[in-house]
């Protein structure tokens, strides 16, 4: 008995890099799998390796900026599998500019793909869950998977497009889990390091060098996520987890730094005396 056998799966951004490879585990788990992506041929293409290897899957080609594509994606797990279990929201692109030089058109792309890309999926895997836990008088159960990013959870100059997208997705994390926990649905968020199209052009043999190359593989992040989605990761939910080869890190939302609270209203004069226990160093 694998992981997920008999359950269903849908991977966003399916026909590459990290995506890629997630949809290739969780079929090696067991699940059938929906590959979504923009490129056509690409989520085609992973389709076909999954079937090739005597597993299930469909393509449900679309840009996951868009609403219709969320719809479709999981309408088609329904119609095709008959149930859904683990959707990984991992679809994602990079328009690096400082922002004095950024467009608005890589700030729209950027915050359409990663940010509204993971919510317009889930939104319809969330409708679906809510209705079979209804019907089953039981919470039905399920395992929503976000791609953040270490920039999103740290801040990098020169992202700043990508920075608020990603950390607005693992904020989406944290909150979802408590959403989606009545439907007996873990979110957990996973921020990669990874050997993949998006990274190797901007930053090459830098970060990965030659011996680095299998430790910081697509295949290496997608053992991590899959896990996250596996039922034996239970009952995590809410957790974001950065990957970054040999080393894993869990992260806590933000956590308070100092306090100060004001004898009456504040005024300058009390934030100037309360900000040594506000600001502390
Ligand atoms: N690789 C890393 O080191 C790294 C680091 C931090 C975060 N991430 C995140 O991991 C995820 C996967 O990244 P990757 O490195 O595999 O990138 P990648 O470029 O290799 O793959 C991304 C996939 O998403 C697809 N895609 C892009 N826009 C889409 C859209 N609008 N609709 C549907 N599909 C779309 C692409 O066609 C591609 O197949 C992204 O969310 C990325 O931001 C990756």
């Amino acid at each position: 008995m694998s992981d997920q056998d008999g359950k269903v799966a849908v991977v966003t951004g399916g026909g590459g890099g990290v995506g890629r490879a997630e949809a290739l585990q969780l079929a090696r788990d067991g699940a059938a799998v929906v590959v979504n992506d923009f490129r056509g041929e690409a989520a085609e293409e992973t389709a076909a390796m999954i079937r090739d290897a005597g597993g299930r899957a469909v393509a449900s080609v679309g840009d996951i900026s868009l609403w219709d594509t969320g719809k479709a994606m999981i309408e088609r797990a329904l119609a095709e599998f008959g149930r859904l279990d683990v959707l990984i929201n991992n679809a994602g692109n990079s328009r690096p500019r400082y922002i004095v030089n950024m467009t608005e058109e890589d700030w729209d792309s950027v915050i359409g793909i990663h940010l509204k890309g993971s919510f317009v999926g889930t939104k319809f895997a969330a409708l679906h869950w809510q209705a079979e836990t209804k019907r089953l008088g039981a919470p039905v159960g399920g395992a929503v998977i976000l791609t953040t990013s270490t920039n999103g959870l740290h801040g990098q100059p020169g992202y700043i497009n990508y920075v608020a997208a990603k950390s607005g997705v693992a904020a989406m994390a944290t909150t979802l889990a408590k959403e989606l926990a009545p439907f007996g649905v873990r979110v957990n968020a996973i921020a990669p390091l990874a050997f993949s199209g998006m990274t190797t052009p901007i930053w090459g043999s830098a970060i990965f060098p030659e011996e680095k190359r299998e430790e910081l593989s697509p295949e290496q992040v997608a053992t991590v996520a899959c896990w996250l989605a596996a039922p034996r990761s239970a009952p995590l939910t809410g957790e974001v987890v950065s990957f970054g080869g040999q080393r894993l890190r869990s992260y806590d939302e933000w956590p308070i730094k100092g306090e100060a609270a004001a004898d009456g209203l504040w005024s300058y004069a009390a934030l100037d005396a309360a900000r040594g226990s506000l600001f502390p160093q």
